[in-house]
């Protein structure tokens, strides 16, 4: 007989727990993340003892509606979760998430290990830094989880087509993140990773023009990319991908005739996103941008911040 410790499981799978809004959307949100083990939507971190989906419905139990998401740590660390949670809601929305508002929809985390908080207040202060402004989602130690009622569980799986608050986007990137991770892998050379990056891109999202610029001798010089051919060079703070180069910031144009300087390669491009790429300087520490990725689409106002969220953890990965 093969004998394990007996605390093997407890050993690989870790808990967190995450208030992100309605959990139909945010349990369905966690089922598609590699390394989640298990999902149980339920009521956390109220006044009173096992409450039913009405009484929280009152806001006057103070629970909020919560995840617990168990994790094989080995697949996936709880910071690329918060990452995941963080780009998944609306961090800046106080007590409101898409439709639905109360504080019954506040967003949080929840941990009952407090070895967690450091990597939680971590994640938090680096959302905060690119937000520019501190998030409404607390971070607390668990004070009671209550599972919810069975129809509530695996809802979006039972309701196909069912209410979601989360923008559907977000599943579509998420699955996209996820499997570039493997395909990347460890795969060095910069141009093979943007190639598959852009081609990925390209099949997944179906833009009009998905594309790479690189660094070099002081412009921006084109590189791999998806989508009918384009501009070789460009100049440091001119047009879209000059200016998120030299202001380091990502860039979204609802409308490219409202972009004074936009630079346009086709004429059929209407709107446009383009995200800095960054290597850590050797020798002071500080980022320096390497290129950018740049995306543009035939209809107007495509892009919006969750975009914005989930193509700059991609461009990260490349
Ligand atoms: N529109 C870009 C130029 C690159 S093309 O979109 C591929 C800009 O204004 O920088």
């Amino acid at each position: 007989m093969l004998c394990l410790p007996s605390n093997y499981i407890r050993v690989m799978v870790r808990t967190i727990y995450f208030a992100g809004g309605c959990f139909w959307g945010v349990e369905h949100f966690f089922k598609g993340v590699d390394g989640v083990v298990s999902t149980t939507p339920g009521y956390a971190n109220g006044s009173t003892e096992n409450p039913s989906y009405e009484q929280v419905y009152t806001d006057l139990t103070g629970h909020a509606e919560t995840v617990q998401v168990r994790f094989d740590d080995s697949r996936v660390s709880l910071r690329q979760l918060v990452k995941l949670f963080f780009a998944s809601i609306d961090p800046l929305a106080v007590n409101r998430q898409g439709h639905d508002e109360g504080t019954r929809y506040r967003t949080g985390i929840y941990y009952s290990d407090p070895a967690d908080l450091p990597v939680l207040q971590e994640e938090f202060a680096a959302l905060e830094a690119r937000i520019g402004t501190a998030p409404a989602t607390e971070i607390e130690p668990l004070a009671g989880f209550w599972p919810a009622e069975e129809r509530h569980r695996d809802y979006l799986d039972k309701n196909p087509g069912g209410y979601c608050h989360l923008d559907l986007k977000v599943f579509r990137y998420l699955r996209l993140y996820q499997d570039l991770a493997l395909m990347l892998g460890d795969e060095p050379d910069a141009v093979a990773r943007q190639a598959q990056t852009a081609a990925l891109l390209q099949e997944r999202m179906g833009f009009f023009w998905t594309g790479f610029y690189r660094v070099l001798d002081g412009q921006l010089v084109l590189g791999p990319f998806q989508g009918p051919p384009a501009c070789f060079r460009i100049a440091r703070g001119r047009g879209v991908c000059g200016t998120a180069w030299q202001q380091q910031r990502t860039i979204v144009v609802s409308d490219v005739e409202a972009f004074p300087g936009h630079i346009a390669c086709s004429s059929e491009s209407r709107s446009e996103i383009v995200v800095p790429m960054y290597s850590r300087n050797e020798a002071d520490g500080g980022l320096q941008v390497i290129g950018v990725l740049d995306i543009d689409s035939k209809s107007i106002g495509t892009f919006d911040d969750t975009d914005a969220v989930w193509l700059e953890m991609i461009a990260a990965l490349v």
